[in-house]
């Protein structure tokens, strides 16, 4: 399904149609099709919605920077035209940032907070120069840059591998761009969340090799409500490397945030 949000389209899916309404965003280059499994198998009494991001999957990529406040902009967009006003939300890695610009703009839409395998601060000088090299070499060369030097780094797994390369090659090299410098660009959020009073769940990947796990420790730190679920058989992408341990995670996360959603 696709809905138009400040003139591009928008797709999303949802998988079951009643019950507590769970958004799950995903990372970099990636697109809403590595949660399905894990949403099929351990959380189906749940209504789940899984948007694609601008420029990734079947979402239109315009030229442009993508600020994390545009693209939780976009889901609160999807909110309203669905008629939902709380939802649970979780964001995988650059879903991550997503999710906190979305709860530092529109708290009272939350019930919960999942973060997974991401990080709250913004990116070290040295990280954002290399996010603009990324761009210029995409630019010329194409998305499979970053399939050939991200895949290797999000997952010890050889078929999730193949999987996420194959996802990373195909997103458009303006999404790739877009989502680069928006990210270069993004603030540090972490003292937002010393303020955030909902039920928040921290997932990190034991094997994680992007985002460390002092990172995840620091957001759990910083969360008066939070828990935090570190996976033992997981590197960056536990919806696909450990799906019925996270799918457990985000189950007992909706269940504290209770059935305000
Ligand atoms: C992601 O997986 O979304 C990215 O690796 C996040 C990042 O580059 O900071």
């Amino acid at each position: 399904m696709k809905v138009e949000i400040n003139g591009r389209k928008l797709h999303y899916e949802i998988f079951g149609q009643t019950g507590t309404p769970v958004v799950l965003i995903h990372g970099f280059g990636l697109d809403h099709s590595i949660w399905k499994e894990m949403v099929l198998k351990y959380l189906q009494n749940h209504r789940v919605i899984l948007p694609d991001v601008c420029g990734h999957g079947k979402s239109d990529a315009p030229v442009g920077v993508y600020s994390m406040t545009e693209l939780a902009e976009d889901i609160y967009q999807l909110l309203r035209f669905l008629r939902i006003d709380h939802i649970v939300l979780c964001g995988h890695s650059m879903g991550g940032y997503i999710s906190l610009a979305f709860a530092e703009k529109y708290p009272n839409h939350l019930s919960g907070l999942g973060l997974i395998t991401t990080h709250a601060r913004r990116d070290t000088d040295e990280k954002a120069a290399a996010r603009y090299e990324l761009a210029d070499a995409v630019q010329s060369k194409g998305s499979i840059v970053l399939a050939e030097s991200m895949t290797p780094l999000l997952t010890e797994n050889e078929a999730v591998q193949a999987y996420v390369y194959d996802l990373i090659k195909k997103t458009p090299p303006e999404g790739i761009i877009g989502a680069a410098k928006g990210m270069a660009e993004r603030p540090d959020r972490l003292s937002l969340l010393n303020n955030f009073d909902l039920p928040a769940l921290v997932v990190a990947g034991k094997a994680d090799q992007i985002t460390p796990l002092e990172k995840a420790q620091e957001m759990a730190d910083a969360l008066p409500r939070s828990e935090l679920l570190i996976l033992s058989n997981a590197g960056h992408m536990p919806m696909l490397e450990s799906a019925a341990e996270l799918g457990r995670g985000i189950n007992q996360l909706i269940e504290r945030a209770g059935n305000k959603a």
